[in-house]
């Protein structure tokens, strides 16, 4: 049987060679697609911006929640076609440096036109893996992620890896679907119905112990908005009297924004990071 990666690959690149098909001259694909222009002059629709790929939420949007200075080099998880490394972009300016990391070579094509496009010297997409990245240690001053960690199979290892490539005082903001109480096989199965690629979701205070533990300081919980799994899905993979205690549970699948601090490393004597 194909491993989740080799699947999610598959997924990713039919969405990229068909987001370039549609709009071959898109910087993120399809034809809804807000071209790069837009994208830098006047912010984004990201849910419009990634079309092709059937979203029934809205999408996060960590930059909005970590400041971002001229000269920095930030890093984007799961950079897809290159939406938020633009953004970035803006924001970094020419003597900054954006990285997007995707594990699907296609994503990186699509990207890699873009930005070819339109000249970005100081924007570059790297294909790796994001428990394993292809990033020095201590390269990055701030690190977003949209829509991705949760697919990770090993979230631990890519909350170390973030951990790494961060410098001493960096720092991450992540937006993703995370559960919120108890959850059964059925109602995964209804998520993933609802949403997609949620097999290897967590809950939210898992995720955040995760962080904890590897040594982040000033986590916090930006944002937090529940997604509504309509009934007549949930009604697809349980009976109605698992949908009746499963909607008095107070469970749920919730879109949540999550910044965290590295720590001065100067200041800390048992310090892995170095
Ligand atoms: C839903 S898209 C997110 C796109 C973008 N971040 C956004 O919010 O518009 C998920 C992306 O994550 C990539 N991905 C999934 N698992 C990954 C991994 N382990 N390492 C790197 N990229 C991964 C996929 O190839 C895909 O391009």
């Amino acid at each position: 049987m194909k491993d989740l990666k080799e699947l999610l690959k598959e997924k990713y690149t039919d969405l990229a060679k068909q987001a370039d098909l549609i709009n071959p001259s898109s910087c993120c694909g399809g034809g809804t697609c807000s071209n790069t222009a837009a994208l830098l002059n006047k912010g984004k629709d990201k849910n419009e911006a990634d079309s092709g790929i059937k979203i029934n939420f809205k999408k996060g949007n960590p930059i909005q929640y970590t400041p971002i200075q001229s000269g920095e080099v930030v890093v984007d998880l799961g950079s897809a076609m290159g939406h938020d490394c633009f953004i970035a972009r803006n924001k970094v300016g020419d003597s900054g440096l954006v990285i997007g990391l995707d594990i699907t070579e296609a994503m990186i094509k699509v990207a890699n036109n873009s930005c070819d496009k339109h000249g970005f010297q100081n924007v570059q997409f790297r294909l790796g893996d994001i428990e394993n990245m292809p990033i020095a240690s201590q390269k990055a001053d701030v690190v977003i992620s949209d829509n991705t960690f949760r697919m990770l199979p090993d979230k631990k290892r890519g909350v170390s890896e973030i951990y790494r490539i961060l410098k001493s005082k960096g720092r991450f903001c992540i937006s993703d679907i995370f559960w919120k109480g108890t959850y059964s096989e059925s109602a995964l199965k209804a998520a993933e119905e609802w949403v997609g690629d949620m097999s290897e979701s967590i809950p939210k205070d898992l995720f955040l112990s995760m962080l904890q533990m590897q040594g982040f300081s000033n986590i916090q919980v930006m944002s937090e908005e529940e997604i509504i799994i309509p009934d007549e899905v949930l009604l697809d993979f349980m009976s109605d009297s698992e949908l009746v205690a499963f909607n008095k549970s107070n469970s749920g699948i919730f879109l949540v924004t999550i910044y965290g601090d590295k720590p001065d490393c100067g200041q800390c004597s048992s310090c892995t990071c170095m």
